[in-house]
């Protein structure tokens, strides 16, 4: 399958931040604090200016904006040094959460799953939202999502589904450099393990294959065992890992 490095573009730009900022080699993200992975500092590429100089100047752009000040490691590459910097300064290690993908293929099994989820539906930003609210319980201020939602409005699908007149389950699929990338993905307590998550991302991987997808990626906490279980079965594997590294106290 792809390189990590082209997973890791596709998957970012799925989920955009409000603010890009590239700084020797460090890709610096914001969203008014909206989620971990649109906050943070991602490491990518090898850098030449002094460890301490740039993270102190990093912290420095966060604090300024009144967001925490978080790296974003992946498990290879120059990051490790970084990590290995920020480890002995006290930098806390939190959430390694893993990379998953798949193959797409929309000529066989996928188009056939399209039938078998006919009863998704899929929203308009706001009406998304809103069940996203209900279903999730989210009680953060939904303005910073509702703009990364409009900035890939034109190549994604929001998905809901209902039982008794009620929301019950949520999907976002975002199509990025051919990759369908798969977020807040959630179905309330009361009704899981019902097949519901399974039939909202079958709906999500057929109309990504049905786009020309070459395949689907997201990530999972590696903690979040529901969510390996469910992504397992739907036939997704590991490809690479991150972490985040919050300042310390
Ligand atoms: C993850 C989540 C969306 C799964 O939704 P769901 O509707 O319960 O999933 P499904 O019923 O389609 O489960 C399909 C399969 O996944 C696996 N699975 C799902 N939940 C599981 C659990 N709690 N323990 C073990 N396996 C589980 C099982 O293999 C299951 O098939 P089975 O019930 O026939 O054994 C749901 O647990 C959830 O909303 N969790 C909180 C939000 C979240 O973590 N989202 C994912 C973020 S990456």
């Amino acid at each position: 399958m792809a390189d990590w490095l082209a997973l890791d573009r596709a998957s970012q730009r799925a989920w955009p931040a409000l603010i890009t900022e590239r700084y020797d080699g460090w890709v610096l993200r914001y969203a008014r604090g909206y989620t971990r992975r649109a906050n943070s500092i991602t490491p990518l590429v090898a850098s030449s200016l002094p460890l301490a100089r740039k993270v102190a100047c990093c912290q420095r752009r966060y604090v300024e904006q009144g967001i925490e000040p978080v790296f974003r490691i992946v498990d290879r590459g120059p990051a490790l040094g970084v990590d290995a910097w920020l480890a002995a300064a006290g930098w806390g290690k939190r959430d390694p959460t893993l990379v998953l993908c798949r193959p797409l293929d929309s000529t066989t099994a996928e188009a056939r799953l399209l039938a078998a989820a006919d009863d998704v539906d899929a929203l308009g930003i706001e009406d998304w939202i809103d069940a996203f609210v209900r279903i999730t319980c989210d009680g953060r201020e939904q303005g910073p999502h509702r703009e990364m939602l409009w900035r890939v409005a034109t190549h994604s699908l929001r998905l809901m589904l209902q039982r008794d007149g009620q929301p019950v389950g949520c999907a976002l699929a975002v199509l990025r450099d051919g990759w369908l990338s798969l977020l807040d993905v959630a179905v309330v307590q009361a009704w899981r393990r019902q097949g519901l998550g399974s039939l909202m991302l079958q709906r999500a991987l057929a109309w990504g294959a049905a786009q020309g997808a070459v395949g689907a990626v997201l990530s999972v906490t590696a903690t979040n065992k529901p969510a390996r279980a469910l992504y397992a079965r739907l036939g997704f594997t590991a490809s690479y890992a991150y972490w985040y590294r919050h300042p310390p106290i």
